[in-house]
């Protein structure tokens, strides 16, 4: 067996059941699941409508670099949201589809680790998104926690990583937007990040997933393609962008998403899924290109979202110190103890289900930066949110 199985932790959602399954919540009050970053708005009706058109593709095997216009629609997105130069991301050169980031994020790593080699190592930020640490474990990989510490908005101090441990980086994991903590990468960190992947040969994979969901409707967040651009750098060199529909369009059972940036990377990458077996069926293809080509229904869902952050912090600021993130759907609150009681208590006493900070975080060099916080996805309609403020407010008090 893969020997990686013995070292996998629990998936969060596996260790928020086993909190559930100990307690009970209150019989008066209604539950009010804020724990999973499940989009609870409907799917927009034009994708669902192309998802029902297209139906019949089910009749075919999907290739696995999936139709032109499906990649052409996805670049001309990119083209436009990031700011690229013209005929700068190629449909057929700089673009693969996926079945949503997560599977990209994981298979990516049996792409491009190496197990014998000099560079055993595999980056990811700390907190972070689960899939990373398991994607680098069953890779044969040692995963390297860079810790974002709270002073830092949660983004790694990646100047203080010595030369040693950059030496050994096969890749690294980026979210930006983050998940906790709805942060950004700066120009200035892409700048130091990428100056060390180039003088040590590693790639920077950037999870983008959430690049759709920002408060400020001037500041759309940077992202890595747009970095690579601003600095001259056209082919993409050594970075790879992941973008999905899960989030942005309300599909997250679409699974539909895609991979873009340095050519010779997305060539292996095809290369390496030719054989994964996760071509996206054509009725998805023709969903997802209808949802790309839209952004109506994108710039409501950030309304839906800044309407939640600006209710909840309402409720919340008079009490306690809580801030908005830049992006992203995720409250990430300093509850000044253990994260984990508050949340048993949570359920217990309210019936409110959100994330302890620990369940997205490794204790690394001393530092647990998830200790004494818990993730809220305010994805919920805009009275359970602000339900769920106050009843999280009745347990800080
Ligand atoms: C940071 C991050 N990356 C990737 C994913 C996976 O999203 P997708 O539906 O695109 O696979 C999630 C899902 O919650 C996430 O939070």
């Amino acid at each position: 067996m893969n020997p990686g199985l013995e070292k996998l932790q629990l998936y969060p959602f596996q260790r928020l059941a086993q909190i559930k399954a100990n307690s009970s919540p209150p019989k008066s009050s209604a539950i009010i699941d804020l724990s999973i970053g499940e989009p609870q708005l409907e799917t927009p009706h034009i994708i669902q409508e192309s998802l029902k058109r297209a139906i019949s593709g089910v009749g075919k095997y999907p290739s696995t670099r999936g139709t032109l216009r499906l990649r052409e629609s996805m670049s001309s997105w990119a083209t436009k949201r990031f700011n690229l130069g013209k005929e700068q991301l190629l449909p057929d050169r700089n673009i693969l589809p996926v079945s949503g980031t997560r599977e990209a994020l994981f298979s990516i790593a049996q792409t491009l680790f190496a197990t014998n080699s000099a560079k055993s190592l595999v980056g990811l930020p700390n907190p972070f998104y689960q899939i990373y640490e398991g994607a680098a474990i069953l890779a044969g990989a040692t995963p390297y926690y860079f810790n974002g510490p709270a002073h830092n908005n949660f983004i790694p101090l990646f100047e203080d990583t010595p030369e040693k441990i950059w030496r050994k980086m096969s890749f690294m994991y980026i979210c930006s937007p983050g998940n906790p903590a709805g942060n950004v990468m700066t120009s200035q960190q892409y700048d130091y990040l990428i100056s060390m992947a180039d003088k040590h040969n590693f790639f920077i994979i950037v999870d983008e997933c959430y690049s759709e969901l920002y408060g400020n409707e001037q500041e759309p967040p940077l992202g890595i393609l747009e970095w690579c651009h601003l600095s001259g750098r056209s082919s993409f060199q050594r970075c790879l962008a992941m973008h999905s529909l899960s989030k942005r369009s309300n599909s997250p059972g679409l699974r539909s998403g895609f991979v873009a940036g340095d050519p010779d990377l997305i060539e292996k990458f095809f290369m390496y899924r030719t054989y994964h077996g996760s071509a996206m069926p054509l009725h998805v293809q023709e969903a997802s290109i209808t949802a790309w080509s839209d952004e109506e229904h994108v710039i409501a869902n950030r309304d839906f979202y800044r309407e939640n952050f600006d209710a909840v912090l309402n409720v919340l600021r008079e009490k306690i110190d809580v801030s908005r993130p830049t992006a992203g759907f995720y409250l990430w609150v300093d509850v000044l103890s253990d994260d984990i009681k508050v949340c048993e208590q949570l359920y217990s006493h309210t019936g409110l289900i959100v994330l302890p900070g620990q369940f997205l975080s490794r204790k690394n060099d001393g530092l647990n930066p998830g200790t004494n916080r818990i993730r809220l996805a305010l994805v919920a309609p805009k009275e359970q949110c602000i339900e769920a403020a106050y009843r999280l407010l009745s347990i800080l008090s």
